[in-house]
């Protein structure tokens, strides 16, 4: 295959809105936020016009609802060591950034657990308005018993009828997204019509769990919808994903349970839903840790890795599985079972050490892998390294792109636009200009 031929890499930024993303302790790290704070705009602008000097497709922001409650029954471990915690709303600063670019977008993690579809369509319309169509939403229904407790709810929905009430959602809001016609606005100043109410439908929907009677209150947006993304990885999850998305995320630790899961994940698309091959982007999270020289990545990384605490990494693996490890030995193996919390990422535990699982992971050590970056694959080295290793996960690991995940920042997201930006486009597999105006366009380019 010549480089034309090959595929070329998509690629996020994966971020929070918070002191902290997805790797614990980074907020200490000497080299994290200097001369920025995180509730700023100018932070999100200075993130934004980074990722898009180095044509990131968009910045991902994740989000969970509160702080969690599960490690020894309390947020006490989740406050004291910031583990995802402060967070604040991740919609807010999304208009901050699509007005700082022109190309990138904005994937919101948006949950359809305590907000009626009605109200996330006209939000997520608007937002796709003011970013001239720039906006992805990434589906989850709320995986952590804090969040239904901050809620006001005693007992969380189990995932399978979490999985039948999110469908039910998304149909809902495609149906309201759907329903005004492409000339329903006519805009006549001299006879004073603005629309045809011929052409708004009214969506009068009786579900199992939602009631909506009323016209969408947004006029139609760019890109209509916004760009659907998904990151359940259980059977149901697969499914939802399967069958909606058009970008899928995943967690694997290595190549072989990559091609698991693009096998899969390909066979569902295209057998189970009937949808075209290339249609879903299957985008792997890694964190990358680039310098000039080995060694000197190298002392990056331990800088990394001496920042976490291991109770905060408690805390966030409790809190991400919904299980309480402060009940479990430090050094006891654990097992591998189904979880209340995120399942597809419980398994990047359980196959952390090798792809079969057969190699045990102790509690202790399943702390401190997932605490540095949720049990991504770390690449560290020269840009030639890291673009060696996405290369592989991309020709057999099935990639279409990456979620970069922050190490600090703005500064790791700065190393890895300036170095292995540069290194792939060398290679032929990056892009070097993006494809339109909208998010959709660009994740759909070859
Ligand atoms: C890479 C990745 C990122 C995720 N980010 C979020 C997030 O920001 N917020 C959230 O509520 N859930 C998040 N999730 C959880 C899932 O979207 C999903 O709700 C959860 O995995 C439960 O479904 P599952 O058991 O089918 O995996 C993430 C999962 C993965 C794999």
């Amino acid at each position: 295959m010549t480089p034309s031929e090959k595929k070329k890499a998509h690629l996020l930024g994966f971020i929070q809105h918070g002191v902290n993303s997805h790797a614990t302790g980074m907020w200490r790290n000497p080299t994290d936020k200097i001369g920025y704070h995180f509730s700023r705009p100018e932070y999100w602008q200075h993130m934004g016009r980074t990722m898009e000097r180095g044509l990131f497709d968009a910045m991902f922001i994740a989000d969970e609802l509160a702080p969690y409650t599960t490690y020894e029954g309390s947020s006490d471990a989740t406050v004291k060591y910031a583990v995802q915690c402060p967070t604040h709303e991740p919609s807010t600063i999304v208009p901050i950034i699509t007005s700082a670019t022109k190309n990138l977008g904005v994937g919101v993690t948006l949950s359809t657990m305590f907000t009626h579809p009605y109200a996330m369509c006209r939000l997520l319309s608007s937002l796709d308005h003011l970013s001239n169509g720039r906006v992805a939403w990434n589906i989850v229904s709320s995986y952590s018993k804090s969040e239904w407790e901050a809620y006001g709810h005693e007992d969380m929905t189990p995932r399978s009828e979490r999985y039948d009430r999110m469908d039910e959602y998304i149909r809902l809001c495609c149906e309201l997204w759907d329903s005004w016609e492409p000339e329903a606005i006519v805009a006549d100043k001299a006879t004073g019509v603005y629309a045809d109410p011929s052409k708004v439908k009214v969506i009068d929907h009786d579900g199992k769990y939602f009631k909506c009677r009323g016209r969408h209150f947004c006029s139609p947006s760019p890109q209509q919808r916004p760009v659907f993304w998904q990151a359940g990885s259980s059977g149901r999850g697969r499914d939802f994903a399967a069958e909606f998305a058009e970008a899928i995320f995943a967690v694997h630790p290595g190549v072989e349970r990559m091609r698991e899961y693009a096998d899969d994940l390909n066979d569902r698309i295209i057998n189970k839903f009937n949808r075209p091959a290339g249609s879903v982007k299957l985008i792997y999270g890694v964190q990358t840790v680039v310098a000039q020289t080995r060694q000197e990545a190298q002392e990056k990384y331990e800088r990394i890795r001496s920042c976490i605490p291991l109770e905060g990494a408690l805390a966030w693996i409790s809190g991400h599985f919904g299980l309480d490890f402060s009940k479990m030995d430090l050094d006891e193996n654990i097992k591998n079972l189904e979880v209340p919390g995120i399942q597809g990422l419980f398994e990047s535990i359980i196959y952390a050490k090798d792809p079969k699982g057969e190699q045990p992971v102790t509690v202790r050590e399943a702390a401190l892998i997932y605490a540095q970056g949720m049990g991504m694959p770390v690449l560290c080295g020269t840009a030639s390294d890291i673009a060696d290793q996405l290369e592989v996960f991309m020709d057999e690991g099935g990639a279409d792109g990456f979620m970069l995940a922050a190490t600090y920042t703005p500064g790791c997201f700065e190393e890895f636009v300036d170095m292995v930006v540069p290194e792939l486009q060398r290679r032929g597999r990056y892009r070097t200009s993006y494809a339109g105006p909208t998010l959709r366009e660009n994740l759909l380019q070859e």
